[in-house]
């Protein structure tokens, strides 16, 4: 791995930020540098030439597509989605007859395709709104195309079968030129839009947040701004989901939630 020093780090967020608005400040130091290393080997590019080509827009997709890890699956963790389909969607429905869904951090949405799908066998998917943001652009647009590799459903069908859908997963989508291309009908009710969680906006209330693997890339000080933004966009009693990996139990806003699931990392927020 191409050694990178901090100075270097900080050189590339300061330009990154001044010239394009994104800011990498607060993202966990390790795997910035692994992904700012990987980029210098793919493309078998210096420091310096990086530090010129940064000033390129062009370039700067490329850029964000490395940094941002966009890994993803359908059902993703799937005693995570029985958990939601068993206990959370079902808690929602005592206090709201319309369910209100951010998937912060969407990537290129299986999640959102494994939410619709739930929704649907449960007969709820026409009393749900759902907002799904990423700050990737090139990314949502794959999301809102739903097309994937015909190799990748092979997963997503596995996981699928573990969660115990009531259906096939085959049924949601169509093959046609060697891709899956899923029933545009389950994201009618989707709104797919940019949103940088760093810049911490609250646009909305929800019922459930759902921001899987994406916190584990900030360090603790942007996870803390983040957790309390979350906390601001729900409403009392709503869901709060994170990554298998995360925790919120040391945050600044730790009290105002109980823990649900501690396994599937579910929490329940009980204090404005
Ligand atoms: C590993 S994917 C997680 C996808 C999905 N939630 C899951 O668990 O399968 C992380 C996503 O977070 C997004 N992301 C990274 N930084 C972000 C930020 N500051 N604001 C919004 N999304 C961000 C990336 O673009 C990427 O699509």
């Amino acid at each position: 791995m191409t050694e990178i020093d901090i100075a270097d780090l900080k050189k590339i967020t300061e330009v990154v930020k001044s010239k394009y608005g994104y800011d990498f400040t607060n993202y966990a130091m390790s795997s910035f540098k692994r992904r700012i290393s990987r980029i210098l080997e793919m493309n078998n590019m210096s420091m310096e030439t990086l530090m010129k080509k940064l000033y390129d827009p062009g370039f700067l997709d490329d850029f964000l597509n490395e940094i941002t890890v966009n890994v993803t699956e359908m059902f993703r963790d799937p005693s995570f989605w029985r958990v939601l389909r068993d206990d959370v969607i079902p808690g929602i429905l005592l206090n709201h007859q319309t369910i209100r869904i951010w998937h912060a951090g969407c990537s290129s949405g299986e999640e959102v395709f494994s939410m619709a799908i739930m929704l649907r066998e449960m007969g709820l998917l026409d009393k749900v709104n759902i907002i799904a943001t990423d700050l990737d652009t090139n990314i949502l647009e794959k999301a809102k195309k739903g097309e994937y590799n015909l190799k990748n459903m092979e997963l997503n069908e596995k996981n699928y079968i573990r969660y115990q859908g009531t259906s096939s997963l085959k049924d949601y989508f169509k093959e046609s030129n060697g891709k899956a291309v899923l029933d545009k009908s389950l994201v009618e009710n989707v709104s797919f839009r940019k949103h940088d969680l760093v810049k911490g906006d609250v646009f909305n209330k929800f019922d459930l947040v759902l921001c899987r693997n994406v916190m584990i890339y900030f360090n603790q000080t942007l996870q803390n701004e983040v957790l309390k933004n979350f906390h601001e966009s729900l409403f009392k009693y709503g869901y709060l989901a994170i990554g298998s990996k995360e925790s919120l139990i040391w945050c600044e806003i730790a009290n105002k939630f109980i823990i649900v699931n501690n396994e599937e990392k579910i929490y329940k927020k009980i204090k404005d």
